[in-house]
């Protein structure tokens, strides 16, 4: 879990409001971007997961208008990119300059195979007309920070999936971004590799204040650097928010995903419940209180709990003796607490906590 979190105090750095992308072809008509809301701030790493097909790849192809939006407004650092495109194919210079404070990192590296690691890190600086002293001198750096100075002469076929990919994100660092844009760029690469990578990508988000948004499917990738994440679904964003916030929302499916609390009732004569915390309710021992009010055995059959900000948010799944019937006061008592109460199964549907 990152410790640095966002504040409410932060702000937001990407915006994209009601962003639609339709692709149409002759035939046929594909709504990949269903009006789209989404907003990260300023110096957080922020996740988006979805099913293949989701749309993920093109909402992130719409932030930095590589793919031109169909309708909706896309902001970055406080410029209206969908405004700079204009309206001819030729992205204008406006958009060009802008798009150098945007750098973009691929599941595929899309490195140059002809070239050296240290040209393919000066490339962009060769677009944007920097000198040749102050273009390898920026590479040289750029590959220290990602821990490859000894790999500057190397071809790309020389170097691991790992090192491919810090090459890539050095590329992406060259034009001094404030953004860095990710596409499943550890989708390619094995576990180990993968927690380099995303070990690399939060030291740049903390040392250079650097912004990421990163699409990625696995939840895993999520749980390891995501400060917020959003989940897509038909082109639409369905849930979003900090980590802490999803995870006290319940019935999020983000946290169930993230932070699953599974579970199941040692018998038939029992109920299980969801409570989730939240607010106040999370800084008093409502468990404790439960069972010595009521004199019931409660046992505790998974949770999830994070402290944010001095208190405790989460979600846990508990036990109650007996059936629904019979737990109609205790059940109100934790109501009473603040605390949201989801009945996961009773004796009677025990099928529910399957889901
Ligand atoms: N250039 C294109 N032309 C037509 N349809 C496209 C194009 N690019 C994407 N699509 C369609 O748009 C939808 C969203 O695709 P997108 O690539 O954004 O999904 P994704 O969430 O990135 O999926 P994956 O996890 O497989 O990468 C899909 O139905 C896809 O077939
Ligand atoms: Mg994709």
């Amino acid at each position: 879990m990152p410790t640095a979190r966002p504040t409410t105090m932060d702000s937001p750095v990407i915006t994209t409001t009601d962003l639609r992308k339709v692709y149409r072809s002759r035939d046929r008509e594909v709504t990949a971007l269903d009006g789209v809301d989404l907003t990260v701030r300023e110096g957080e790493v922020y996740g988006v997961v979805g099913r293949s097909g989701a749309g993920k790849s093109t909402l992130i192809r719409c932030v930095n208008l590589l793919e031109r939006p169909t309708s909706g407004t896309v902001e970055v650092a406080g410029r209206d990119l969908t405004a700079l495109a204009g309206r001819s194919d030729r992205a204008p210079a406006a958009l060009r300059a802008a798009r150098a404070g945007i750098g973009m990192v691929f599941q595929h590296f899309n490195l140059l195979s002809s070239r050296t690691v240290q040209d393919n890190v000066e490339l962009p600086l060769e677009i944007l007309g920097v000198s040749g002293r102050e273009r390898s001198r920026r590479a040289r750096d750029l590959l220290d920070l990602v821990g490859l100075s000894d790999k500057a002469g190397a071809y790309p076929a020389q170097l691991s999936g790992g090192q491919k990919q810090r090459v890539g994100i050095a590329r992406a660092l060259a034009g001094k971004p404030k953004v860095l844009l990710s596409d499943e760029a550890t989708s390619a690469l094995d576990p180990e590799t993968t927690r380099s990578v995303l070990e690399l990508l939060r030291d740049l988000n903390r040392q250079l204040g650097l912004t990421v948004l990163l699409i990625t499917h696995e939840m895993d990738v999520v749980k390891a650097v995501c400060d917020s994440a959003a989940l897509m679904k038909g082109g639409r964003v369905v849930e979003s928010g900090t980590v802490a916030e999803l995870l006290a929302t319940p019935g999020s499916e983000l946290a169930d995903e993230l932070f699953p609390v599974g579970g199941l009732p040692s018998g038939p004569d029992s109920t299980v419940v969801d409570l989730t915390f939240h607010g106040d309710s999370a800084t008093r021992p409502v468990i404790s209180q439960l069972a010595r009010t009521y004199n019931v055995d409660v046992s505790i059959l998974g949770a999830a709990m994070e402290t944010f900000e001095g208190r405790q948010i989460g979600r846990m799944r508990i036990e109650l003796p007996g059936r629904f019937e019979d737990n109609v006061v205790p059940i109100g008592f934790l109501r009473e607490q603040g605390l949201q109460v989801d009945i996961a199964a009773t004796a009677e549907q025990p099928a529910a906590v399957a889901r």
